[in-house]
């Protein structure tokens, strides 16, 4: 009984103490509001997107909640793990350590614009054929990063493509598929595309 009341009071204190911090504007919701939003256009995809953002809205939560393209992947929103993986002007990043107003008017490549109608790209049509997946969660960070590796043009050996994947976590272990699925793209002569 004692005890849970030393442990009440001394959350109890906790939180007055916690209560007496003053915040930083940047983070009271009241200035995230729509007054402090910004016109930015994105072009993704070869399609123009205007927009109305925050300016501390990421790059990876514009494309998902603001566009509704959600084939990029949130993972750990941290940098960590490269689900959130695109193109920008034909190099890759993770979109969710961007700031969408950064981008205004470079071109963003998505994994929705990979494809050419029906024909896959030749990263796609491998990952497929290799079963570069299991859950598919980074499938699309994955094939991202394989296409942005690919036009930098060091990938001439499998520990190459490993060691320049390295930023694209797999959680269900299919690198050896995912290695095997590159590996033909390169042995096809596609590394600059
Ligand atoms: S979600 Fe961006 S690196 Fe993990
Ligand atoms: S296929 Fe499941 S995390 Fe990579």
């Amino acid at each position: 009984m004692e005890n849970t009341n030393t442990a009440s009071s001394s959350q109890e204190a906790r939180v007055s103490i916690l209560d007496q911090i003053p915040l930083p504007n940047s983070l009271l919701t009241s200035s995230i509001s729509s007054t402090n939003t910004i016109p930015v256009t994105l072009r993704i995809n070869n399609i123009e997107h205007k927009l109305q953002l925050d300016p501390c809205v990421t790059l990876l939560d514009a494309l998902r909640e603001y566009i509704g393209l959600t084939g990029t992947k949130k993972g750990c929103d941290h940098g960590q793990c490269g689900a959130c993986t695109v193109l920008v002007d034909g190099h890759r990043i993770n979109s969710c350590l961007a700031l969408a107003a950064s981008y205004d008017g470079e071109e963003i490549t998505t994994i929705e614009g990979l494809a050419q109608g029906d024909d896959l790209h030749p990263i796609q049509a491998a990952f497929i054929e290799h079963d570069g997946f299991q859950c598919g969660y980074c499938t699309s960070g994955q094939i991202m990063s394989a296409v942005g590796m690919l036009k930098e043009g060091h990938a001439d050996t499998d520990d190459d493509i490993r060691e320049q994947m390295s930023g694209n976590i797999c959680r269900c272990g299919a690198y050896l598929n995912i290695v095997a699925a590159i590996r033909e793209v390169v042995g096809n002569g596609l590394q600059r595309m």
